[in-house]
């Protein structure tokens, strides 16, 4: 491969990495691979001598564009597309001790909401105690995989429930129960628009709802379903929201802010007290029920 072919990938790899949360070394590889197609590029570059030469020109800004915009999807595709079976058949065969245990964190650390949280764990888990009292039960709304981080030793619950319309979640963490001897751990595959049949008793209320970095995507995604998530069978709420983007470095704290505050003023919640961790933003409610 040419040097100067290389040494543009590495310059825009480090520009990518400014704008997306990417390593400057993977974006330059996904950079490769897509110049690796681009015969116009090839072209220009073995008839150039200078980075600059090939910079200034309208193949080259076209072939970055191009490449930076594809960058920015297979990001996102690659968040979502990684099989999680042959890491849950792992966990689920796993001998009791350190083979469970670095199988579990596989998991975790697979799933982007979770791995965000592991540089500072105790810390997340010493905040959100701080707000929620001594609940006895947890609903946990859109719970990707935090049931495998839940402090279970610390705190005992007679109830958890948690919630996803991710298959791949539910299965993570009907073997993480399994495996764990988590009885107290209940998991559904489960819509939003499936409404509150999943908890049985209707006339049940759990002390703590969780919705962590939910809210912001529901009102985005299907904003028609926030009256739902408003009637929530629990006394106290807590909602959280991210401060960075899922793949762009821009900082979105205020926007997520926003997008809770308004849910919980639409669906008549009290504020009873605001939070920040290193990587979300928090609030605390109180519905009265
Ligand atoms: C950003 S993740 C947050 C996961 C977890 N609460 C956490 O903070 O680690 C959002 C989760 O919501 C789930 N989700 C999105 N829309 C949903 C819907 N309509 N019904 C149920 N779950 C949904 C996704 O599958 C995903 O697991």
């Amino acid at each position: 491969m040419s040097e100067l072919l290389t040494a543009l990938a590495d310059k825009l790899g480090a520009k990518i990495a400014k704008k997306y949360r990417v390593p400057a070394e993977t974006a330059r590889d996904m950079v490769l691979v897509h110049w690796q197609q681009k015969q116009d590029l090839l072209k220009l570059v073995a008839e150039s001598s200078t980075e600059k030469a090939v910079a200034r020109t309208r193949i080259y800004k076209d072939a970055e564009r191009d490449v930076t915009r594809k960058v920015y999807y297979e990001l996102r595709r690659y968040q979502a597309e990684q099989s999680v079976d042959p890491m849950i058949d792992e966990l689920r065969q796993s001998q009791e001790g350190d083979a469970r245990e670095k199988a579990r964190l596989a998991l975790v650390q697979n799933h982007v909401s979770t791995a965000e949280r592991m540089s500072h764990l105790d810390e997340f888990w010493t905040q959100i105690k701080t707000y929620w009292g001594e609940p006895s039960s947890l609903l946990d709304l859109g719970c990707g995989l935090l049931p495998l981080v839940y402090p279970y030793a610390d705190h005992k619950l007679d109830r958890y429930l948690a919630l996803d319309r991710s298959t791949d979640s539910i299965n993570t963490i009907q073997a993480f129960k399994e495996v764990y001897g988590k009885d107290m751990l209940e998991t559904h595959e489960w819509k939003i628009t499936d409404g509150w049949d999943v908890i049985g008793d209707q006339s049940y209320i759990f002390d703590v709802a969780l919705m962590l970095k939910f809210v912001p995507v529901v009102a985005r995604q299907e904003p028609e379903s926030l009256n739902i998530l408003g009637q929530v069978p629990a006394r106290k709420v807590i909602i959280t929201g991210c401060k960075t983007a899922m793949v762009k470095q821009q900082d979105i704290s205020r926007r997520e802010r926003a997008s809770i505050l308004a849910f919980a003023e639409e669906q008549g919640l009290d504020l009873l007290d605001e939070f920040e961790t290193p990587d979300e933003v928090g609030f605390v409610f109180q519905r009265n029920i």
